[in-house]
């Protein structure tokens, strides 16, 4: 019996899961597969389906919920909502996935995670598109779109164009299928983009983190045109907020903008989240500012992730005092 528990320890030791490494998918949904459980009886957690891929795999959603009907802080006296936040939509982001990865530790285990949990109910999907990452780790670490063939030589669409909102591949994507901006040959043609719709559009979040890289800015709808959205003020306020948050962390500068503000980009995912009627979305584009650019060295990503999660933190507040 003693010997069977040592070897069990022995395990845990080898296959802990290391948030100083960018790891393959195979150690993220091992390391998923641990949060169906409920922590000391108050958060309760559970991993959900949300889709499949093209390759069949599974994309995967991490559920954090209280028990608890009280909100505190400054989300006291308000109904509960729920905040969606995604990794990976372009797989050569591999901060985004290691983010979101430590985002829910933080969230599991620590007295300011257990205070966020109690505030917002939150949806984490650490690899929105899984093929795109394995192929990323094994064969094209710079690979962006997903592995939906077009045909034999051109592979894959860009989610980030995929979206059912100001979809138009000349505008800041691509309609040739063998480019990485390839918007894909309708709105939400794509499994994962079909996927990440579905879910919006059955829950009500108040918000929404759709977590990239690079380039250190926090920013905020609209983008498929320059037009402003009508709480444009409110938007830029709390991104403001996050932005500050993250900078003061570790002194690395962090910006925030309307996102149509350099160039306009259509059928991304933060505006469908805003048609969709999520009042705070933001795309969030982590370190660097172009240094070694989606080659971010691991010894950058702990840094990376205290900085973004004092970010959401400082966001998360400011939705509470501007939510209805
Ligand atoms: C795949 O499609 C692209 C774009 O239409 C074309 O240029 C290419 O020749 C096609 N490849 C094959 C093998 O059909
Ligand atoms: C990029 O970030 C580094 C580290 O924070 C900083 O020293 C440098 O000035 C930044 N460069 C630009 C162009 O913002």
């Amino acid at each position: 019996m003693n010997q069977i528990f040592f070897v069990a320890f022995l395990l845990q030791i080898c296959f802990a899961f290391d948030f100083n490494k960018y790891n393959t998918l195979d150690k993220i949904e091992k390391y998923l597969a641990t949060f169906n459980s409920n922590y000391q009886g108050k958060v309760t957690s559970n991993v959900e389906i949300i889709g499949k891929t093209f390759e069949k795999r599974n994309i995967y959603m991490v559920k954090m919920v209280t028990r608890q009907k009280t909100q505190c802080g400054s989300c006291k006296g308000k109904s509960k909502k729920a905040i969606l936040v995604d990794g990976g939509i372009h797989p050569r982001d591999f901060i985004s996935h290691a983010f979101v990865l430590y985002f829910l530790n933080f969230l599991k285990t620590t007295q300011a995670g257990f205070y966020l949990v109690k505030k917002f109910d939150w949806y984490l999907i650490p690899v929105l598109n899984p093929d795109g990452y394995v192929y990323a780790n094994n064969l094209e670490r710079l690979w962006r779109k997903n592995r939906n063939p077009f045909n034999e030589t051109c592979i894959g669409t860009d989610l980030n164009r995929n979206y059912g909102i100001g979809w138009n591949p000349e505008n800041g994507g691509s309609s040739n299928p063998c480019n990485e901006l390839y918007s894909g040959p309708a709105p939400f043609s794509e499994l994962e983009s079909q996927a990440e719709s579905r879910l919006m559009l059955k829950r009500a979040f108040i918000g929404y983190l759709s977590i990239q890289s690079f380039g250190q800015l926090w920013i905020y709808p609209w983008g498929f045109t320059t037009d402003p959205v009508p709480d444009k003020s409110t938007l830029d306020k709390c991104a403001k907020t996050a932005a500050l948050a993250a900078t003061s962390r570790h002194g690395v500068v962090y910006n925030w903008r309307q996102t149509s503000q350099r160039a306009t980009l259509g059928g991304i995912s933060s505006d469908y989240a805003k048609a969709a009627g999520i009042k705070f979305p933001f795309e969030v584009l982590l370190r660097d500012n172009g240094t070694f650019g989606h080659l971010l060295p691991e010894n950058q990503i702990i840094p990376t992730c205290e900085e973004t999660t004092d970010a959401v933190v400082a966001w998360a507040d400011c939705v509470c005092v501007e939510m209805v």
